[in-house]
């Protein structure tokens, strides 16, 4: 492998500490913006709920849709400041077409699957849901919104601009579910953000790092300028949508081509350049241009990079991270043989390049986030943070960790980046609670 290619690399995917400070600087504008409802890469969409109190109670459905997976939940809510518990959970997966076809189709399978799991949990009394919904919705009030456009490449027919749950609960009654009441909708964000709050008072900020990317962050309502209809409270959480940030980022040739072949193009830079979903679609790219370039796997193309879907997020962990005996068994699984040191090599560097590249950029993004947040304490802040990327990729949470630090010099002391496993699904159902329980600082 020449020495200049992979230097050429490193140069195309290096983010330096003078870059992650413009992107700083630049989200802190687009918050500002979006709050004031000025054109803006960041839609700042309000969640019309405050940071939870710990103090809810009950048992409540949640309903998790955000990417090809999706879950029903029973959660208890044991008030308190206590965690919450799942007490049943089931995951089901929707296939291309049915995330592609048309949205009634698509809202049908899913009521189909909710009437599956209450007959199973043999729930048959009235019970309030919490869904989240993890796509660009100007929610109208606490349970209900628009959706604005379909991103992760969800593009299912007649759903943009129409309102998500009325579409949701037409497919109930089609399907005769009956006694399930959707009481509140939330972005995954919001929902991890909520998680976290009922545990701990000083979190101020929920973050997804898995198939997509987004930011959640509590606000003062006095800086939001738009529109809040109803809403009375001194502060609100707002969701960023800031995977659609597009100002300043260091993007090269790799990144406009998986814009092009995606199904949203011109839309989500930052989480083409961020998310699980878009990682290893760039390995891809930087690999077949190593092949051509270079000669690198012999010049063969494996049939493994012939498609966009086919090497995965897991892949790059292992090429990453994994023992040789791991790579050399996943190399037979994928391309037929074992790999040369010099394969192997170059196979992990390409991965640590564009996983790190995510974790800076992420790491400037929850930074100028923090700079519009409402904080309980001047020396904590607590950020949630969910999803695939973070959970489980070797190495990200801890490259993330240190580049906050970097970035935010000594007042990054008092961020904790703090995992919060089902937070998604778990919120929806605290939101829920909030919802049964008057307090929404909604004025009716
Ligand atoms: C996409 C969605 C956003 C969601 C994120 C993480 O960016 O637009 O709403 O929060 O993915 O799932």
């Amino acid at each position: 492998m020449k020495s200049s290619l992979i230097e050429t690399l490193d140069g195309q995917f290096s983010v330096p500490l003078s870059c992650m400070r413009k992107i700083r600087s630049f989200v802190a504008k687009e918050m500002d913006a979006g709050l004031a409802g000025r054109k803006s890469s960041i839609a700042m969409l309000p969640a019309y709920c405050d940071a939870a109190s710990g103090r809810e109670q009950g048992r409540y459905l949640a309903l998790d849709l955000g990417g090809t997976n999706f879950r029903v939940m029973l959660v208890e809510l044991p008030g308190f400041g206590k965690p919450p518990r799942v007490v049943a959970e089931a995951k089901y997966r929707l296939t291309p077409g049915q995330i592609t076809g048309t949205g009634t189709a698509l809202f049908g399978v899913i009521a189909g699957y909710l009437g599956k799991f209450l007959k199973d949990h043999a729930i048959t009394s009235e019970i309030a849901l919490g869904y989240t919904f993890s796509f660009p919705v100007q929610l109208l009030g606490i349970d209900e919104g628009i959706l604005m456009k379909w991103t992760k490449d969800f593009s299912a027919s007649g759903v943009v601009g129409r309102k998500v749950v009325a579409i949701q609960r037409q497919a109930l009654v089609q399907k005769k579910v009956r006694n399930v009441n959707i009481v509140a909708l939330a972005n995954d964000t919001v929902g991890t953000l909520q998680a976290q709050a009922v545990l701990d008072p000083d979190c101020g900020m929920g973050v997804i790092l898995g198939t997509g990317f987004n930011i959640a962050v509590r606000v003062a309502s006095r800086r939001i300028r738009k529109e809040t209809g109803a809403y009375r409270g001194k502060s609100m959480i707002i969701n960023m949508e800031t995977g659609n940030f597009n100002k300043v980022l260091p993007r090269n040739h790799y990144d406009r081509r998986v814009d092009m072949d995606s199904g949203n193009v011109a839309h989500q830079f930052a989480e083409k350049m961020i998310a699980g979903k878009y990682l290893p679609q760039l390995v891809r790219l930087v690999v077949l241009d190593l092949i051509r370039k270079d000669h690198f796997f012999d010049g063969h193309v494996p049939t493994v990079f012939c498609d966009k879907e086919s090497f995965k997020g897991w892949h790059m962990d292992v090429f990453e991270a994994g023992s040789k005996e791991a790579v050399q068994k996943l190399s037979q699984e994928l391309f037929g043989r074992e790999l040369t040191p010099v394969e192997r090599r170059v196979m992990a560097r390409v991965c640590r390049l564009v996983s790190r590249r995510s974790a800076r950029i992420a790491a400037a993004l929850i930074i100028g986030a923090l700079t519009r947040l409402e904080r309980r304490s001047k020396q904590r802040m607590v950020v949630a943070v969910d999803g695939s990327l973070f959970e489980k990729y070797p190495g990200y949470s801890r490259v993330l960790a240190a580049a906050i630090r970097e970035l935010a010099g000594p007042a990054g002391k008092g961020i904790r980046l703090k995992l919060t496993k089902d937070g998604s699904g778990i919120g929806a159902a605290v939101i829920a609670a909030v919802v049964a329980s008057g307090n929404t600082n909604l004025v009716r």
